[in-house]
């Protein structure tokens, strides 16, 4: 989604600007600009669709001196990637600029009145509105202007403001869409997002909804939209740049993947003690509470969406509890059966997923409790909902989620083995046996990771085809939902999974000479029927890569190729078959040139409807 950076203070604006920008690419844009107070009597304005690469490139032709500036990533959502509609948008004689994330919902209503007074509007944006309504409502002070815009406007932003008569300030403004401020040394930044700043400071403000923020080289001032001060701890990010760096990968991908065993770890002690008890006090899930639920939902968008879908299988497995799973954008608009017996479990690895947050929201409209499992401290969503778990991924960069889906999952599973124990499902032993079978999965992850090469070489023989299927059964089938998606996003190849049994109702007649299939066959009291399905498809001339446990030989007769993977317990499987999936599919990306980090269309935290 679009990205928000602005610096003041005694250095060059434009070189933290774009600096910035660069370590906000992750998130998906299509176009980008900068406006610099150069010292004239209007901002340079410097705006070019495509990659960074096209602004950083005309910037060299036409540097922007200046100590106060504001630069944007624009991901389209009102208007085509152009220049024009590119940000910072301003008024007729560019004194006043604006940057934007989100959607001004009453921009059509704003655009005719401001038509009306005789503002002309050059793009087809709804950020431009509020450039042309600044200047209709600007005395001489930027910060009254915006109160009164602020008053006006409707719809989600967080957005960067600056008058040029007025040097030695930056005004910002939040609702619904995340904006931080790092503080420096006589300087001082808003962003859309931590990676941006944290080069130049760790000590940030988070900015919560309907503030707004006077950012001066020296201070900064949060108030709410009347302008009364509002007082706010500093926090300290603790992760640093190496975290968010490649580290020696070619790709944000790679190298998350080959994190997964570390970051399943950090998960796993966030919530285990030294004497192996599972704590989830903090998350308000006590057994007295869980006897009073009457319906637990899982809510969550695209891979953390699959990740409840594991979660369903294992809480239910578990614990005898039944478990909906749903889509945030269904959810929110379906009218669901929601009260105060309701528990509502939402995934996010952003955090900032708008129609996660929205259903949240209307969840607890309802009265529902809602616990998020989120990766991202301080976001919209850990800050909306009655109880927090963090996933201890670290930033997830690429814009296809792997560890955050993992460690998604490792909390489930958590979740599941507590409340298990809670309601005499599993005995001390075999809670204790579920625990050390968590901690084993480091091990056995990474001796999957050692299958890289010859997923490569998998990868090499279907890159050419234009579609791959994904089949399993039970668990299986949960995993092949998400590694389809893993390969459609990043390949472009058509993906699509389907239940194994399934297939005979319809798909089936889809496979053909070649076709390549992926099936994971690791679930013991289905393996007979997934052998079977591998048969059907084979033969129908598909070209079959199996997914299978180590010592089932047995594979190899009817598939093509086959991966395996350790021996686990059925119900863990899945933490070890995905990862070969997400190689799969980041080599399927890499060999066909793509830009497996940020695919097109596509952007890391989905922050419209
Ligand atoms: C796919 C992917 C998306 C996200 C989805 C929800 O690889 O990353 O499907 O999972 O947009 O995002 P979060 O988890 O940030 O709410």
């Amino acid at each position: 989604m679009c990205g928000i950076v602005g610096y003041i203070g005694s250095q060059n604006a434009q070189d933290f600007v774009i600096d910035g920008l660069e370590k906000l690419e992750y998130r998906g844009y299509d176009s980008a600009g900068i406006a610099v107070n150069t010292g004239k009597d209007r901002f340079e304005i410097v705006k070019k669709v495509g990659r960074l690469q096209n602004l950083e490139d005309a910037l060299k032709e036409h540097p922007l001196k200046g100590h106060s500036g504001i630069g944007h990533t624009r991901w389209a959502t009102h208007g085509k990637p152009s220049d024009v509609n590119s940000h910072p948008h301003f008024n007729k004689d560019k004194t006043l600029v604006v940057v934007h994330n989100g959607i001004i919902e009453n921009y059509l209503e704003l655009k005719k009145d401001l038509q009306a007074k005789g503002y002309e509007f050059i793009s087809e944006t709804d950020t431009e509105v509020v450039a042309h309504l600044l200047d209709s409502l600007y005395e001489g002070d930027l910060l009254e202007a915006v109160k009164k815009s602020l008053k006006i406007i409707k719809g989600a932003y967080a957005l960067g403001m600056m008058s040029i008569s007025e040097p030695d300030r930056i005004i910002a403004a939040r609702k619904e869409s995340p904006l931080i401020v790092g503080l420096g040394k006589g300087e001082n930044f808003i962003a859309s997002d931590i990676p941006a700043i944290l080069k130049y400071t760790r000590d940030v403000y988070l900015i919560e909804n309907n503030e707004i923020v006077e950012i001066k080289k020296d201070s900064v001032k949060i108030m709410d939209t009347e302008g009364n001060e509002v007082s706010r701890d500093v926090t300290h990010v603790e992760w640093d740049m190496e975290a968010a760096s490649k580290g020696g990968y070619e790709y944000f991908m790679e190298k998350e993947i080959y994190e997964q065993p570390k970051v399943l770890m950090e998960t796993l002690n966030s919530r285990v003690d030294e004497n192996k008890n599972i704590n989830f006090d903090d998350a308000g899930l006590t057994k007295e509470y869980l006897e009073g639920v009457r319906s637990i939902y899982i809510v969550a968008c695209g891979t953390a969406y699959h990740a409840g879908l594991v979660g369903k299988y294992i809480i239910e497995k578990k614990t005898r509890i039944k478990v909906d799973v749903e889509v945030a954008s269904e959810f929110r608009y379906r009218n669901p059966v929601i009260d105060d017996k309701t528990l509502i479990i939402v995934l996010s690895q952003s955090g900032e997923t708008l129609d996660t947050l929205e259903a949240m929201k209307e969840g607890k409209r309802h009265g529902a409790k809602i616990v998020a499992i989120t990766n991202v401290v301080g976001s919209s969503i850990a800050r909306e909902a009655d109880h927090v778990i963090y996933t201890w991924a670290g930033p997830e960069i690429a814009v296809a989620s792997t560890k955050a889906y993992s460690t998604q999952m490792m909390i489930l599973y958590l979740l599941a083995i507590d409340m298990a124990y809670k309601f005499n499902k599993i005995t001390r032993e075999e809670y204790e046996h579920d625990i050390n079978s968590l901690y084993d999965l480091k091990e056995h992850v990474e001796k999957v990771l050692e299958h890289s090469e010859n997923v490569e070489k998998a990868a090499a023989k279907i890159l050419d085809q234009h579609s791959i299927f994904y089949l399993g059964r039970g668990l299986d089938y949960m995993i092949a939902v998400e590694g389809a998606l893993k390969s459609k996003e990043i390949s472009y190849i058509h993906s699509e999974a389907f239940a194994s049994g399934e297939l005979k109702h319809g798909t089936i007649a889809l496979i053909d000479e070649g076709v390549p299939v992926v099936i994971n066959v690791t679930q013991s009291d289905l393996f007979d029927k997934s052998v079977s399905n591998i048969k059907e498809v084979a033969a129908r001339g598909a070209y079959v890569i199996a997914i299978a446990k180590e010592g089932n030989t047995i594979v190899e007769e009817v598939a093509d190729e086959v991966f395996y993977i350790p021996a686990v317990e059925d119900e863990y499987t899945g933490f070890l078959s995905i990862i070969i999936h997400q190689l799969l599919a980041y080599y399927l990306s890499k060999l066909k040139g793509n830009d497996v980090d940020k695919p097109r269309n596509l952007a890391k935290s989905v922050t419209v409807e």
